[in-house]
């Protein structure tokens, strides 16, 4: 089964779009630079919003035709034949590849809202195509919402990206059980917590220090602690620019962090194929 990651928490701004999109983007030059055969990673953006998809591709003009609305409304026996149509270039590789969001995807939910099997309209068609990627990556909206439970159930990874905040991390908890539950509560036993990512850490501020000493101190959260990510204002201007955070600048601490973050996860995988 093709490893999918996806960034889950309901709360927004926490950086799950900057991970989803810089993890990806890492996941290709890993793969390139170890010479895999196929280094192709599918980026699927589920958040109305569209900021993974404008980053990663310099268009906001997804909508009807071609972007995950288009997907979750086709006639199922096409859906696998839509979804390969509506994937786009990222400009970061031609290894990137995007199914984009579009605001359509509000009214989606709502549409779909009491249709039988909604809430797989995303995961059969990807498991369908899933073959051809090394990985998929996907980016929610921060809620816990029809959009976000397909995310889940198209998943083997889950990513919890937090910032180091005492209201943040207050439903981390949750957050960890809501996972649970769908793996349990949706018989999705391929879904597992792969780690809770600190974001936009600040070591000059003492809270933040006490909050993450806390985490790792947890007996729960304290072992799924897989990374911490500085805060770092190259972040904000490599969005700007429509980069990754590696391009826009590969030495800056941003950069350094997500580098280690993705070769973790990698080495886990590895190690995880090894022992299956
Ligand atoms: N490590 C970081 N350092 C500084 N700013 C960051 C960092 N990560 C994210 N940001 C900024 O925080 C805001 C929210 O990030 P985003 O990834 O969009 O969060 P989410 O997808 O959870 O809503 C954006 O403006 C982004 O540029
Ligand atoms: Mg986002």
């Amino acid at each position: 089964m093709t490893q999918t990651f996806v960034m889950t928490n309901h709360k927004g701004g926490v950086g799950k779009s900057t991970t989803a999109t810089n993890l990806a983007f890492g996941l290709v030059r890993v793969l390139k630079q170890a010479g895999a055969a196929n280094a192709r990673v599918l980026l699927v953006d589920t958040d109305s919003q569209g900021h993974a998809s404008l980053v990663t591709t310099g268009r906001r003009d997804f909508g009807k035709d071609n972007s995950l609305y288009t997907l979750l409304v086709a006639e199922r026996k096409e859906a696998a034949s839509v979804l390969a149509r509506c994937i786009a270039q990222s400009t970061w590789d031609d290894d990137l590849h995007v199914l984009p969001a579009s605001p359509l995807l509000e009214g989606a939910e709502r549409e779909l809202m009491g249709v039988a099997g909604a809430p797989y309209r995303l995961a059969e068609p990807l498991n369908r195509i899933a073959n051809y990627y090394a990985a998929v990556v996907i980016d929610t909206r921060p809620s816990f919402s029809l959009m976000t439970e397909m995310g889940l159930l198209a998943a083997t990874d889950a990513i919890v990206p937090v910032e180091p905040r005492y209201l943040e991390t207050i439903g981390l908890l949750s957050v960890v059980n809501k996972i649970n539950d769908i793996r349990e509560g949706w018989r999705h036993p391929n879904l597992h917590v792969r780690g809770i990512l600190v974001t936009k850490m600040d070591t000059r501020m003492k809270g933040h220090i006490q909050l993450v000493d806390s985490l790792k101190a947890h007996p729960v959260l304290g072992n799924l602690m897989c990374g911490v990510i500085p805060s770092n204002e190259a972040v904000a201007y490599a969005h700007s620019q429509h980069l990754s955070v590696f391009e826009y600048d590969p030495h800056c601490a941003a950069s350094r962090a997500y580098a280690q973050f993705v070769s973790l996860l990698v080495k886990q995988l590895v190690a995880q194929r090894g022992a299956a």
